[in-house]
């Protein structure tokens, strides 16, 4: 029994200490020892390796965002990844045709632009002109897209409701706490 109980522990000490072991394996006393140290270390080991795991999974919590500018910002200068331009011109050329390069106001709209979502209205606004309005491009194909899924993306990522409930759309970026909760007002 005892001699079995040995070599388990043997076993478990083995891949950790192996040299170790090596060294001490003539004298009885010393290699009872040497085993008991080295089970001790390598739950020490193993403990630090979860805390280090742990540790880095807590560095970087969830943190919603809100509004087009919270994502849709110049992330490649190369591509233009992700502007609303880029968004623009790649979702034309999907569909075989050139997305403009200018808004009426004379704003450029190149992939790298940083451009805001009020331009693009002057355009996109229900009725404005004969192309499809926002509202019908961002709510399917944001709905549908596995990578807005991964942001925890719904409806409040563009979205706050007014008091006479009117979804108001969030254009720049705004700024939340961990929850998604917009700051307080201040008292005065
Ligand atoms: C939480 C991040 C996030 C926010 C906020 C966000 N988007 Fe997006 N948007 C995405 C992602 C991710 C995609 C890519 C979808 C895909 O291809 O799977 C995308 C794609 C798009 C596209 C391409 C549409 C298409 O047909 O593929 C447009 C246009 C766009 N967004 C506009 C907007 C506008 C306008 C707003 C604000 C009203 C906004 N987005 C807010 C993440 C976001
Ligand atoms: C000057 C008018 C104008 C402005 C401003 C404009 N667009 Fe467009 N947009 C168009 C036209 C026109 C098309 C359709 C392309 C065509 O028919 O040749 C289009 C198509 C799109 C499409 C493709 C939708 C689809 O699935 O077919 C997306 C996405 C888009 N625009 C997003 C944007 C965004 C985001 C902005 C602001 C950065 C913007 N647009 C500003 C005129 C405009
Ligand atoms: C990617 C950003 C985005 C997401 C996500 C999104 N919306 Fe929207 N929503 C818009 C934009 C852009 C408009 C058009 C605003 C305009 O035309 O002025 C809009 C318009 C609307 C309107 C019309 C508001 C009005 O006064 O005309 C309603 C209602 C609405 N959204 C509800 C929702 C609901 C419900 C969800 C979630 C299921 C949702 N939206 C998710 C961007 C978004």
């Amino acid at each position: 029994m005892k001699h079995i109980a040995r070599s388990l522990i043997l076993l478990l000490a083995v891949p950790l200490v192996g040299a170790l072991l090596v060294a001490c394996g003539g004298n009885d006393e010393e290699e009872n020892a040497a085993p008991a140290a080295a089970n001790e270390e390598a739950a020490a080991t193993e403990a630090e390796a979860e805390a280090v795991v742990a540790e880095e999974e807590e560095e970087e919590p969830f943190q919603p965002r809100r509004g087009c500018a919270a994502c849709h910002t110049l992330r490649e200068p190369d591509t233009g990844k992700y502007t609303l331009p880029y968004e623009a011109h790649v979702r034309t050329e999907a569909r075989g045709l050139r997305h403009p390069d200018v808004a009426l106001d004379g704003t450029s709209m190149a992939r790298t632009d940083e451009v805001a979502l009020e331009t693009c209205m002057g355009c996109h606004a229900p009725g404005a002109a004969p192309v499809l309005s926002m509202r019908q491009i961002v709510h399917p194909a944001h709905a549908f897209s596995e990578h807005f899924g991964d942001d925890r993306g719904n409806c409040f990522s563009c979205h706050t409701v007014s008091p006479d409930g009117t979804f108001e759309v969030i254009s720049g970026s705004l700024e939340i706490n961990e929850k998604g909760v917009p700051a307080p007002p201040t008292a005065e």
